[in-house]
């Protein structure tokens, strides 16, 4: 049996599973947050002329013109930045890097499941801390095992997915300053969200701020993460990374990206007017909806003979992709991305018409 040459705990593993991409026209995507925008002229410029120049010879190892351009537009020095096949690939790096078999890596839980994977992937384990019912964490999320268990390293989204929801960074300062191991703040969301924590890195090397061009850029197709660290910590998980994990396209499409910032604002100004109206919509339909920060909101209906699960295959029947999320104990809902207004007046409309059956 071929399964005997695999290693026994890989066997075990049940394996992250992403959000469904249904084919082209065949639904409207409102489940892994992608923005729904085609990103700034200036990024296809730039993969054509990347194109253009040709692509016999490798990248640029570093991806060194994206970590200078950003080292400018969020002003950190470029040795801070390392660049990723977008931030999955920074997770994998960072975890690889900090955890050992048998080591704990925190997550906070609801929050992104690749975390966990990733941990035992690594033969390690995954202690997962619960979001206080108003989704703020227990002080003892900053602080190490007090029984010989080692943390080794700490996963936090902020904006947290699937909530929305946002910790302050006095809140994220105070976890750094206690606990015994490094923490990465994941802000994929951070720029639909009013601050982040880029400037808190210089003041506790323990923090680390995770960034990917996947959402606030419309460029999950482009696959670009990049990671804001003490320069020591870059350059020793610079050998932890395929040799050239950019592609050429992908540097100079990034770049170009990071450089219009312009678009970016543009860009966050309609989703956040456009997560206004979804949310007030849904909280009209009776959901209890948390103040999002990101491009999605959080969806839970309170009473409990309405079925999220239902609701999420009578709107997919019908072409609109939202996320059912069940996260067991801590409750199940929906994950709605905020699309374009027509995509999500749309999509309400149908809903309104669940609840009117
Ligand atoms: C919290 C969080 N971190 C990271 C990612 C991965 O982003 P990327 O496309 O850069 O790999 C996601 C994607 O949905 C996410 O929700």
């Amino acid at each position: 049996m071929i399964h005997s040459l695999l290693r026994p705990d890989l066997l075990a593993l049940p394996g992250y599973v992403p959000g469904e991409q249904p084919r082209a026209g065949e639904a409207v995507k409102l489940n892994t947050n992608e923005n729904p925008y085609r990103a700034s002229d200036k990024v296809y410029e730039a993969i054509k002329a990347a194109a253009d120049r040709g692509l016999s010879r490798y990248p640029n190892a570093m991806a060194q013109p994206f970590r200078e351009a950003a080292a400018e537009v969020y002003g950190v020095s470029p040795e801070m930045i390392l660049c990723g096949n977008g931030s999955d690939d920074l997770l994998t790096i960072l975890t690889r890097s900090f955890l050992d078999r048998g080591q704990w890596l925190r997550l906070a839980k609801p929050s992104y499941i690749l975390y966990k994977t990733l941990a035992l992937l690594q033969g390690g384990h995954a202690d997962e801390v619960r979001f206080l019912p108003d989704w703020t964490l227990p002080e003892s999320f900053g602080q190490g095992f007090d029984d010989g268990r080692q943390l080794k390293l700490v996963y936090l989204p902020n904006p947290n997915s699937p909530s929305g929801t946002v910790l302050s960074k006095e809140t994220i300062l105070r976890f750094a300053e206690t606990l015994p191991c490094p923490i990465v703040v994941d802000e994929a969301y951070a720029d639909f969200a009013e601050e982040n924590c880029i400037d808190l890195v210089k003041k506790n090397a323990k923090i680390m701020v995770l960034r990917t061009l996947s959402k606030s850029y419309a460029l999950a197709g482009l696959r670009f993460g990049f990671l804001f660290a003490d320069p020591a910590i870059i350059e020793q998980l610079a050998k932890m990374k395929d040799s050239y994990n950019c592609d050429a396209i992908a540097i100079a499409a990034a770049t170009a990206a990071v450089r219009d910032q312009d678009w970016r604002q543009a860009n966050r100004a309609k989703i956040l007017a456009t997560r206004r109206r979804l949310t007030e919509r849904m909280r009209q339909l009776g959901f209890t909806v948390p103040e999002s920060h990101a491009n999605f909101t959080w969806n839970v209906h309170p009473d409990a003979g309405v079925s999220h699960k239902e609701i999420y295959l009578y709107l997919k029947e019908r072409g609109w992709l939202v996320r059912y999320m069940d996260y067991g104990q801590c409750g199940d809902g929906l994950r709605i991305s905020v699309g374009t207004d027509e995509q999500n007046d749309a999509m309400l409309d149908c809903l309104e018409k669940y609840f009117k059956k």
